[in-house]
C-alpha cells in the first residue's frame, strides 16, 4: 500500500468538512465551517458562491499536509451556479436545491404531458429540486444572462463544477456524471447531455461542463489557491459519494443519510431501474465500464428540521441535546410535526406543501416538539423505505446510516423499530467525505479496488427493532393520517 494521505471536501448545504485519510482508511484530521442560507422570499433558497468557495479553501487548507496525494470532492447535489468565464465571479447567488421558485415552471411542463420523456432519459421526476428549471431562471432574470450566454462569456455548473474551476484558477470546466444526473439534462443511460432536454429547458449547451467519470484526473490545484500543486481525481454528488463511503456495491444494498435533508439510496445494479413508486433513478458511479445504479428517495428537511428548532424556536441549544429530550418525552404524545418547509419530496413530491405541527394539546412541551420532530425524519425514511419494497428491491436485510442525526442513539433505535429493520452506523459518521477519499485514492492507485474500501468499512453500532407489530402499524397509521391531513390543508 502507497505510503501518504489523500484529502476530501465534503461541501454540504449547511456545513462544508473535510477529512484527511491514510492508506488504511483511518481519518487523521477534520475540519468544518458552518455556512449560511438566505432565504430571501417564502420557498426561495440561496447561498453566497463566495462564501461556498471561501470554507471550502479553509477547509482544504487545514487538512492538506506534506504527504497529501489528491484531493476528492463531494457536494451539495442539483444547487446551480452561473459565473463569468473571464472573472470567475458568479453573475448570481446559488440557488440551492432546496428552492422551489420554479415550481409553477415545473407544474406547466408536466401538464403539458412532458414528465414521461423526462423520466425515461434522466431518471428524475419534473420538479423544482432539481437544476434545469433554476438554471433557465438565473438565464431569464438576470439582466443580459442569455446574451451573455450566447456569446459564450458564462459558465455554469453544480457545486463541484464551481470548486473545481477555482481550484484550477479557472482553467478546468467539468463535472462527474452523478452531478449532471441531477440536473435534469442528461441522459443517465448514454451518459451525456440530452438535446431535446436542453431545448425543453432553454439551456445553450456551451454552458454546461464536460462530464467525467467519477474516477478521474480532473485537473490541479493553481498554485494561487494552494502552495502545491494537487491533483483533483475523485468527485461525485454526496449522496453517491455516502454510497462508496458506506461500500453500498452490492444489489440491494441500502443507505441513508441524515445531513440538511435525507437521502436513502439502493444499490439497484449495473442498469437504471424506473421506480413505480415515484422514487428517483440516479446513478451511483461511473468508472470507466463499470456502472451502477441507485433508486433514491429524497427528504427535504431532516438536519434541516433539528436547525429549525435550535435557530428559530430556540428549543434547543444544540443537536446533540436531543437525544435526552426526546428520550423523556412520552411515547404516545399524539404530536406530528411534518416537515414541509419546502415542500414534500419522495415519495409525495408536493413542493406547494408546508409544514404544520398537528395535535397540539396544553401538555405539549419541549421534550415533546423535540421527539415528534425526530420521529418525523424517522417516518419520512419509513415511506422511503416502503417505496422502494413497492419497486420490489431484493436482499433488503438492514440499512447503513450516517449523517449527523445518525449519531443519535434514540433516533437510530426509533427508526430500527419504524423500518422494522436493522439499522447499522459506521465508526464515522461522515461517509460522504469518506467517498469522497474513497474515489481520489481509488484513480491514484491507494487502493486497488472496491474489495480494498470493503476491508476498511467497520460497524460501530447495530439497532434491531424492539416494537410489536401492532405498535408499529398504529404509529405509521397516525403519521400517514397527519401527512394526509397536511397534504389537503390549503396554504
Ligand atoms: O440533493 C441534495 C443533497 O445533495 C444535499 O445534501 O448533505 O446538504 O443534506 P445535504
Amino acid at each position: 500500500m502507497t505510503r501518504g494521505t489523500v484529502v476530501a471536501i465534503d461541501q454540504g448545504t449547511t456545513s462544508t468538512r473535510a477529512i484527511r485519510m491514510d492508506g488504511f482508511g483511518h481519518i487523521q484530521h477534520k475540519s468544518t465551517r458552518d455556512l449560511a442560507c438566505m432565504y430571501p422570499h417564502a420557498a426561495w433558497v440561496e447561498q453566497d458562491p463566495e462564501d461556498i468557495w471561501q470554507s471550502a479553501l479553509a477547509v482544504l487548507s487545514d487538512v492538506v499536509q506534506d504527504d497529501t496525494l489528491a484531493i476528492g470532492i463531494a457536494n451539495q447535489r442539483e444547487t446551480i451556479v452561473v459565473w463569468d468565464r473571464k472573472t470567475g465571479v458568479p453573475i448570481y447567488n446559488a440557488i440551492v436545491w432546496q428552492d422551489r421558485r420554479t415550481a409553477a415552471l415545473c407544474l406547466s411542463l408536466v401538464n403539458e404531458g412532458a414528465e414521461a420523456g423526462v423520466r425515461s432519459k434522466t431518471g428524475l421526476l419534473i420538479d423544482p429540486y432539481f437544476s434545469a428549471s433554476k438554471l433557465a431562471w438565473i438565464l431569464d432574470h438576470v439582466a443580459g444572462a442569455r446574451e451573455r450566454a450566447a456569446r459564450g462569456e458564462l459558465a455554469a455548473g453544480t457545486i463541484d463544477s464551481f470548486l473545481l474551476w477555482r481550484l484550477t484558477g479557472g482553467t478546468v470546466h467539468a463535472t462527474d456524471a452523478t452531478n449532471a444526473a441531477r440536473t435534469m439534462l442528461y441522459d443517465i443511460t448514454t451518459h451525456s447531455w440530452d438535446m431535446d432536454l436542453l431545448h425543453l429547458f432553454d439551456i445553450p449547451a456551451a454552458l454546461l461542463p464536460s462530464v467525467r467519470d467519477n474516477c478521474h484526473l480532473f485537473g490541479e490545484t493553481s498554485p494561487e489557491v494552494l502552495a502545491r500543486r494537487l491533483p483533483i481525481t475523485g468527485m461525485a454528488g454526496d449522496q453517491q459519494a455516502a454510497m462508496i463511503g458506506q461500500c453500498c456495491f452490492a444489489r440491494g444494498t441500502i443507505k441513508s443519510t441524515y445531513g440538511t435533508g435525507c437521502f436513502m439510496l439502493a444499490n439497484v445494479g449495473a442498469s437504471p431501474v424506473i421506480s413505480k413508486a415515484r422514487l428517483l433513478s440516479t446513478p451511483i458511479y461511473k468508472i470507466g465500464a463499470e456502472k451502477a445504479y441507485a433508486i433514491e428517495g429524497s427528504i427535504f428537511s431532516a438536519g434541516a428540521t433539528i436547525s429549525w428548532l435550535r435557530d428559530r424556536l430556540g428549543l434547543i441549544s444544540s443537536a446533540a441535546d436531543t437525544e435526552a429530550l426526546a428520550a423523556e418525552a412520552p411515547a404516545d404524545h399524539g404530536i406530528h410535526l411534518i416537515p414541509a418547509f419546502v415542500g414534500l419530496g419522495a415519495p409525495y413530491w408536493r413542493p406547494d406543501a408546508r409544514a404544520s405541527i398537528i395535535g397540539l394539546t396544553f401538555d405539549t412541551d419541549r421534550a415533546t416538539l423535540v421527539r415528534a420532530a425526530l420521529e418525523a425524519v424517522a417516518f419520512q425514511t419509513t415511506d422511503l423505505l416502503s417505496a422502494m419494497m413497492d419497486d420490489s428491491l431484493a436482499n433488503v436485510g438492514s440499512v447503513r446510516i450516517d449523517g449527523g442525526v445518525s449519531t443519535n442513539n434514540w433516533f437510530a433505535q426509533f427508526l430500527s423499530n419504524m423500518l422494522n429493520m436493522d439499522v447499522e452506523r459506521p465508526e464515522d459518521h461522515d461517509s460522504t467525505a469518506i467517498g469522497a477519499a474513497f474515489l481520489a485514492g481509488l484513480t491514484i492507485g491507494l487502493w486497488s479496488g472496491f474489495a480494498d474500501l470493503e476491508a476498511m468499512w467497520h460497524r460501530s453500532a447495530s439497532f434491531s427493532p424492539q416494537l410489536s407489530p401492532d405498535e408499529r402499524q398504529a404509529r405509521l397509521a397516525g403519521w400517514n393520517l397527519a401527512v394526509r391531513q397536511t397534504l389537503t390543508t390549503p396554504v
